[in-house]
């Protein structure tokens, strides 16, 4: 192998190690839905409320923040979408399963993760569409380390049963 090469080489392998494997974004609560995913789900479900937001990135006219604090608002009467604070998933799964109980329609973007008692406990009675691939969040450079699903909660919703395999 040439000199010049050898150099090639050196110059890749170190690019490759400096690459992060987990972009540390990732883990803060401001993850942005993907554009494209949220209009393609907009047209099928017309959604009238983001009840986790922030003013900058809120998907609906209607929407919470954290000074309204979504989880203490009704969404009965509401389509909504949740792209929820990764920090508290389980806290926000069951607020959209009980709000989809008083008639709201609540699609849930998520990190598709059947060890949790989340999954367990409420996604299972939900309609679930698994996405193939990795989403690039707002404006992360690499796409996200883990997989997505969007678990849809709606009116043929069946009332929480424990699923849960004790071992
Ligand atoms: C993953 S981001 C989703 C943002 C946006 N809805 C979207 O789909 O791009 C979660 C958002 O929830 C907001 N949030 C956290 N706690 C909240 C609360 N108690 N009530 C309303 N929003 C909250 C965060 O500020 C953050 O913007």
């Amino acid at each position: 192998m040439s000199y010049e090469e050898k150099t090639k080489k050196y110059i890749k392998a170190k690019k490759l190690k400096e690459k992060p494997q987990i972009d540390l974004r990732y883990l803060k609560d401001e993850r942005e839905t993907p554009e494209k995913l949220f209009l393609d789900l907009d047209r099928e479900f017309n959604f009238t409320l983001d009840p986790c937001c922030t003013e900058q990135n809120a998907k609906c006219k209607k929407f919470f923040t954290k000074k309204e604090d979504g989880l203490v608002q009704d969404w009965s009467e509401d389509v909504v979408f949740m792209n929820p604070p990764y920090s508290a998933i389980l806290t926000w799964i069951k607020k959209a399963h009980n709000e989809a109980l008083k008639g709201a329609t609540v699609a849930c973007l998520i990190i598709s993760d059947t060890s949790t008692t989340y999954w367990h406990e409420y996604c299972l009675f939900g309609k679930i569409r698994f996405i193939r691939g990795r989403l690039k969040f707002g404006d992360n450079r690499y796409p996200a380390p883990f997989p997505s699903v969007i678990v849809i909660f709606d009116q043929e919703i069946r009332q929480h049963e424990s699923q849960l395999i004790l071992f």
